[in-house]
C-alpha cells in the first residue's frame, strides 16, 4: 500500500462499495414506499461491506478485466450486500436473536415494526436477484454470470446461510458439541463468504480448480470470522460494535468462545487465517491487489468491530 495505510485504503474502498450498492437500491416511492424505505434503511445503516469487497478484490486478485467491473461485478457485489443485510434484519427479529441495535442504529423491525421488518428482509432477498440479473453481459460472459448466479442462490439458501441459521436457532438453549458448532458456522456465516470469493473468481474467468480453492480459503476465513464475532460479543462494547453485546449469552447460545474460552478461540482464529493466507498465495499475482486482499483477510479476523 506504499504511502497510504491499509486503513485509509480500506475506508476509501468501503465508501466506494456503499456508493455502488446505493446506486442499485430502489426508489422510495409508490404505495409500498414504506417497504423501500425499510429495505434501504437496513442496507445503508452502515456495515463493513466485507462480502462485496471480497467479490471485487478476489476478481482483481485473479486478474479480472477492470473494464468489465461496472457491468458484471457491481450488480453481483450489490446483490450480495442485499442478501447479507436481509440475513441481519431477520437475525435480529424477536423470533430469532431479538436484538435492538444493528450497525449503530435501531434494528429494522424496531424502526419499522415487525411486519415491515419481515417484509423488508423478503424484499431485499428477492431484490438481490433482481439486481444480479441487471448484469450487462457480453456474449462470452453468459456462462460465467449463470455460474455466479447459481453460487449466489445455493449459498444463500437452505443448503447455505438459511440452513445454518435454522440449526443455530433451533438449538438455542441446548448445548452444542464443537462439531455441531462448526457445522452451524460453516453455513450461517461461511456460506456467504464462500460465495463472495467464488463469485469474484468466476466473474474473473477463473477455472474450476481455482474457484474450489477460493471456496476452501473463504471457508477458513468464514469460520475465523464467526469465531471472532463470538469473541467480540463478550469482549467489546455496543459503541464499538454498533450492535448488541452479550446477545449470545442472553439467548443462551453455545458459542466457540463459550465452549473453548477466549484464548483458545483466538488461537483458532489465527490458525485458520494463516492457513487461508498460505493457500491464497498459491494463486493470483504479486501486484497491489494481491497485497490488499491479503491484508483484508488479516484485518477481518483481527477486527475490533
Ligand atoms: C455480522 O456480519 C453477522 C455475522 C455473520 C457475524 P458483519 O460483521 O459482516 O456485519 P456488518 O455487515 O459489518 O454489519
Ligand atoms: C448471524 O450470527 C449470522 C447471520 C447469518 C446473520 P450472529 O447472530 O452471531 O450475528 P450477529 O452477532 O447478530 O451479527
Ligand atoms: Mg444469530
Ligand atoms: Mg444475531
Ligand atoms: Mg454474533
Amino acid at each position: 500500500m506504499s504511502d497510504r495505510t491499509f486503513q485509509e485504503v480500506l475506508k476509501e474502498k468501503t465508501e466506494q462499495i456503499t456508493e455502488i450498492v446505493r446506486s442499485f437500491l430502489p426508489a422510495e416511492e409508490g404505495k409500498q414506499r414504506i417497504l423501500f424505505e425499510a429495505m434501504n434503511y437496513s442496507v445503508l445503516a452502515g456495515g463493513k461491506r466485507i462480502r462485496p469487497l471480497l467479490i471485487l478484490e478476489t476478481y482483481r486478485y485473479l486478474g479480472g478485466d477492470p473494464e468489465r467491473e461496472k457491468d458484471i461485478v457491481y450488480p453481483f457485489l450489490s446483490a450480495m450486500e442485499m442478501i447479507h443485510s436481509y440475513s441481519l434484519v431477520h437475525d435480529d427479529l424477536p423470533a430469532m436473536d431479538n436484538d435492538m441495535y444493528r450497525r449503530g442504529k435501531m434494528t429494522t423491525h424496531v424502526a419499522y415494526g415487525h411486519a415491515v421488518g419481515i417484509l423488508a428482509g423478503d424484499g431485499l432477498l428477492n431484490y438481490a436477484f433482481e439486481t444480479a440479473l441487471k448484469a450487462k453481459m457480453l456474449p462470452g460472459e453468459q456462462e460465467n454470470v449463470l455460474r455466479a448466479l447459481r453460487v449466489l442462490a445455493d449459498k444463500a439458501g437452505a443448503y447455505g446461510m438459511v440452513g445454518g441459521q435454522t440449526v443455530d436457532v433451533i438449538g438455542t438453549g441446548k448445548s452444542f458439541t464443537g462439531e455441531e458448532l462448526l457445522f452451524i458456522y460453516k453455513l450461517k456465516t461461511g456460506a456467504l463468504l464462500e460465495a463472495s470469493m467464488m463469485i469474484g473468481a468466476i466473474l474473473a474467468g477463473a477455472d474450476e480448480e481455482t474457484v474450489r480453492a477460493m471456496e476452501e480459503i473463504a471457508a477458513d476465513v468464514g469460520m475465523a470470522f464467526q469465531i471472532q464475532d463470538d469473541i467480540l460479543d463478550v469482549t467489546s462494547t455496543v459503541a464499538e460494535l454498533g450492535k448488541a453485546v452479550f446477545s449470545d449469552e442472553k439467548n443462551k447460545k453455545t458459542t466457540y468462545a463459550s465452549l473453548f474460552g477466549i484464548e483458545e478461540s483466538s488461537a483458532t482464529v489465527e490458525k485458520l487465517t494463516a492457513r487461508a493466507l498460505a493457500r491464497l498465495s498459491e494463486y493470483g499475482s504479486n501486484g497491489q491487489e494481491s497485497v490488499f486482499l491479503k491484508e483484508l483477510l488479516m484485518y477481518l479476523v483481527h477486527r475490533t468491530k
